[in-house]
């Protein structure tokens, strides 16, 4: 599979996901078996289920800027090592590198205007690749 293609199936589950919508046939896509475990999200964590309270980043659109706060605990053996910010069209917006003495919040500025998808994605050391969608 393609890295777009991969991006792309990932988004649409999470976004379906994250706001409860009806499965799209980008939807039907996300829940291709190669994926499963790959990438987690708050419907779909896999072998992590019930670790997703901990992992899905939160996200929060105000004045054009993206908030984002991983609720996770951070301690030197296991931290959140990232966040992504990444338009709907694949577009990238900025990440943010954390390490374990930092609390997990970023904030990421949305181009002027913008509206549309976006997907944020928090990456933990242990717990691999957890993404979510929101529209703004
Ligand atoms: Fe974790």
């Amino acid at each position: 599979m393609e890295r777009r293609q991969f991006v792309r199936t990932t988004l649409a589950g999470a976004a379906s996901a994250a706001v409860g919508m009806a499965a799209s046939p980008v939807a039907h896509a996300a829940q291709d078996p190669a994926l499963t475990n790959i990438v987690f999200t708050a419907g779909d964590p896999g072998h992590f289920a019930g670790l997703q309270k901990l992992h899905v980043p939160i996200v929060v659109v105000a004045d054009g800027m993206l908030k984002v706060r991983t609720p996770h605990p951070m301690s030197e053996a296991h931290y959140i090592v990232s966040h992504t910010v990444v338009l709907g069209d694949g577009h990238f917006v900025s990440r943010k590198t954390f390490n374990w003495r930092d609390q997990p919040v970023s904030e990421h500025p949305l181009p002027a205007g913008f509206k549309g998808s976006v997907t944020v994605t928090s990456t933990c050391n242990l717990h691999d690749w957890w993404l979510t969608q929101v529209t703004v």
